[in-house]
Order: C-alpha cells, then sequence, then structure tokens
C-alpha cells in the first residue's frame, strides 16, 4: 500500500514498507530483547522487529494507529511531547525512531538505550523542505545533529547518514545507528 506523507504528527498516507534503515539494522536485536518503537503511528517498522523475537512495545499518542498496529506488539497510547515522561526508569534493549522529531526530549529518547542496547533512529533533515513535508525547521534536523546528540547522550555511533534519498520518495534524510557501551561493573572499578 502506498501512502503520502503529511506534516509530522499526521501519518496520512506514507510508504508502509519497513524503513530500510530499521531492516538494516534489525539484526543487532536479539530474540527476546525489549524494543520500543518510538511515535511508532501504526507499525510499519514492527514487522523487522517482531521477526527478530524481539518483545516489542510500540508508542504513540494516536489510537487510532495504534489500533491497526500488529497485535503482536504492546500498545502503549501516551503524549510524548507533554506531561509526564511515559517510561519513568524503564529502558530498553533497543529503540527505534523514524519520521519523529521534537528537540526539547530527543535526549530522554536517547536516554531509553539500556547499556548493550542499541539506537536506530530515523528521520528528515534540513533541505526537506524543498521536496515537501515536514518542512518546518521544528521537525527538520541541523546537519550533523543525530550524530551530536547521539555522543552527547553516551552512544556509540556505528553508522550515520546525512543527504539526499530518492526512495520511499525524494526526502533529505538523517539516520543513526547507535550503541550504548555495556555498564562496566563497579568492584572491576576499584582501585583500592
Ligand atoms: C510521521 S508519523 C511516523 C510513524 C512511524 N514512526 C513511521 O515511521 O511510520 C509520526 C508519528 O508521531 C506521532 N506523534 C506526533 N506527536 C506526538 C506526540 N506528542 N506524542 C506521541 N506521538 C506523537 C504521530 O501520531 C505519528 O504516528
Amino acid at each position: 500500500m502506498v501512502r503520502l506523507m503529511s506534516e509530522q504528527g499526521r501519518c496520512g498516507l506514507e510508504a508502509m514498507a519497513p524503513s530500510t534503515w530499521v531492516v538494516r539494522w534489525a539484526g543487532l536485536i536479539e530474540p527476546g530483547a525489549q524494543v520500543l518503537d518510538f511515535a511508532g503511528g501504526p507499525g510499519r517498522n514492527l514487522a523487522p522487529l517482531l521477526e527478530r523475537g524481539a518483545r516489542v512495545t510500540i508508542v504513540d499518542r494516536n489510537p487510532d494507529a495504534l489500533a491497526s498496529a500488529d497485535p503482536r506488539a504492546q500498545r502503549l497510547c501516551a503524549d510524548l511531547e507533554s506531561g509526564p515522561w511515559a517510561f519513568g526508569a524503564q529502558r530498553f534493549d533497543a529503540v527505534v525512531c523514524c519520521n519523529y522529531l521534537f528537540r526539547p526530549r530527543l535526549d530522554l529518547l536517547l536516554g531509553l538505550v539500556k547499556p548493550a542496547g542499541v539506537l536506530i533512529y530515523e528521520t528528515f533533515a534540513r533541505g526537506n523542505e524543498r521536496f515537501g513535508r515536514p518542512a518546518r525547521p521544528e521537525f527538520l534536523l541541523r546537519r550533523g545533529e543525530l550524530f551530536e546528540a547521539a555522543v552527547r547522550c553516551g552512544l556509540e555511533v556505528l553508522a550515520f547518514e546525512d543527504g539526499y534519498v530518492d526512495l520511499p520518495r525524494p526526502a533529505m534524510i538523517q539516520r543513526v545507528c547507535a550503541l550504548r557501551p555495556p555498564a562496566v561493573r563497579q568492584e572491576r572499578r576499584r582501585v583500592g
């Protein structure tokens, strides 16, 4: 099915095929891993995660979108931009986020990745306004921004791309796959 993108926040008719970036890096997710699909909408990225044997939670504020998501995923309806943060101290083995940006809580989002966990993130970047929506600066990443955010939040960047794609439609995209280093056991750090 082919869908066309409307402004961020309303998944209009967007391509329902999973993101090729998610498909590319889903192999890092272990069977049984707890995965969060952040602002996942109707769940176009669930299939490659569920096929890995992951236990996936999909969160979005739109109950209609969630209702059409694969029922094997746990669904959480929450506003991710205002009110209390929906996750408390909860952390995930993998966090996937596509076609969504809310800068004021970007570091909170990246902080959801557990030690030894993975972040797979792809969204629109500056320059996308030439091709359509999203076009507003608050929805578009600045050059290198996702890379810098990952490093700032203690993640190690495995892969980063920033540029033009022509599929599923012409767009400026930024995407990162990053790992949080495993926690160092306290006793191994003792010096005395
Ligand atoms: C462009 S869609 C992307 C959906 C999915 N990640 C994908 O790539 O197909 C953006 C999603 O962000 C969700 N969203 C926008 N603002 C939100 C908010 N304040 N809280 C939770 N979800 C929000 C929308 O409901 C929508 O499903």
